[in-house]
């Protein structure tokens, strides 16, 4: 008796059995891998440009070297993420022109612009804080090379959310103008790394297959609100404001309650109207264009020594 394939999958998911790439899979199920895995890798690639506009301004040869190898950390993961999603059957090429051309997604929080050092603290503590609340589940994603590849993120991840807290805390016990440039990225960043987490539930229309599936653990809201609840009071350890007027502790649901996203603007970022859209786009479309002669000469060496050896 043929058993059917997609009852066998959904049992060896059920079963916390890892998929690995030669497995059967249902054809849906590998194409919202390659969507999720893919823009997750153009999301640490991009996110490369709002810190690297800081390297040469690091006030410090101390967080110049923490910043560059923070920076570099997240091409790796980029790397790292683009060779899981190759696993299943999708070649490099075909994903970067995706990128290139608009067609693929990257995370919203790329999209603003960082206007002082602060920022740099700012994007350490909170959206490398929201990427660890959201990669850490992902090890345990039923995809194996996904899960393996976000292992390694969330150790880097760990460090760099660490150097961006520390960045807040020493502006926070600084002058008067450091402190209000502490607030004032804290007031820029805050809404934007809750929009991170993505729609809300009821707007998700990937989240429930997701999770049955067990490529997603928890739902938007649910690591959106962990998220909530950890950061606030780091905020208030170091005397910043978090900018909600809502925002206070519900004692009956243990958590915060907070105030509405903006999802208008979520929406706007997310088709291309966002601060810096364009500017990242163009950056990524000329590094590509520019590195030309580096992939022309890695491809000519490979074939060369490949001749060499047959
Ligand atoms: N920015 C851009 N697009 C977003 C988004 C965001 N913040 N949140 C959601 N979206 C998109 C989704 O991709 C989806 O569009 P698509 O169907 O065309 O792909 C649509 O909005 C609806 O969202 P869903 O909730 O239905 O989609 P998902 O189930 O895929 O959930 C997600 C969205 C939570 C971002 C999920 O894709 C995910 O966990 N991705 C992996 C983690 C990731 O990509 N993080 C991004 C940041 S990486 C980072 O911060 C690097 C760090 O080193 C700084």
């Amino acid at each position: 008796m043929e058993v059917n394939p997609e009852l066998l999958f959904q049992g060896k998911i059920d079963a916390e059995v890892k998929i690995e790439p030669r497995d059967w899979m249902p054809p849906a199920y590998r194409k919202t891998l390659i969507r999720q895995i893919s823009q997750h890798a153009h999301s640490e690639i991009v996110g490369m440009l709002p810190e690297g506009n800081w390297i040469t301004r690091a006030p410090s040869l101390r967080r110049k070297a923490a910043l560059l190898a923070k920076v570099q950390d997240e091409a790796g993961h980029g790397l790292y993420l683009y060779a899981a999603c190759e696993t299943l059957g999708v070649d490099r090429e075909t994903l970067l022109n995706e990128l290139h051309s608009g067609k693929a997604k990257y995370s919203s929080i790329f999209n603003y612009p960082t206007l002082t050092w602060a920022d740099m603290g700012a994007i350490g503590w909170l959206v490398d804080g929201a990427a660890i609340m959201n990669q850490v589940p992902l090890c345990r994603a039923s995809y194996g090379p996904y899960a393996r590849a976000m292992v390694r993120v969330c150790k880097e991840e760990s460090f760099h959310q660490r150097q961006g807290y520390e960045i807040m805390m020493t502006l926070t016990k600084g002058t008067e103008a450091q402190k209000r440039m502490a607030q004032d990225a804290l007031d820029r960043w805050w809404w934007p790394s809750l929009m991170m987490f993505g729609p809300s539930d009821t707007d998700s229309p990937n989240s429930a297959q997701s999770m049955k599936w067990k490529i997603k653990r928890f739902s938007n809201d649910e690591l959106r609100q962990r998220f909530v609840d950890y950061t606030v009071p780091q905020a208030e350890f170091i005397g910043l404001r978090v900018p909600d007027a809502d925002l206070r502790w519900n004692e009956e649901r243990q958590h915060y309650d907070f105030g509405a996203i903006d999802w208008e603007e979520f929406q706007q970022v997310l088709s291309g109207n966002g601060p810096c859209n364009r500017e990242r786009l163009q950056a990524r479309v000329d590094a590509h264009e520019q590195g030309a002669w580096v992939r022309e000469a890695a491809t000519a060496y490979a074939q060369k020594h490949q001749r060499q050896t047959v």
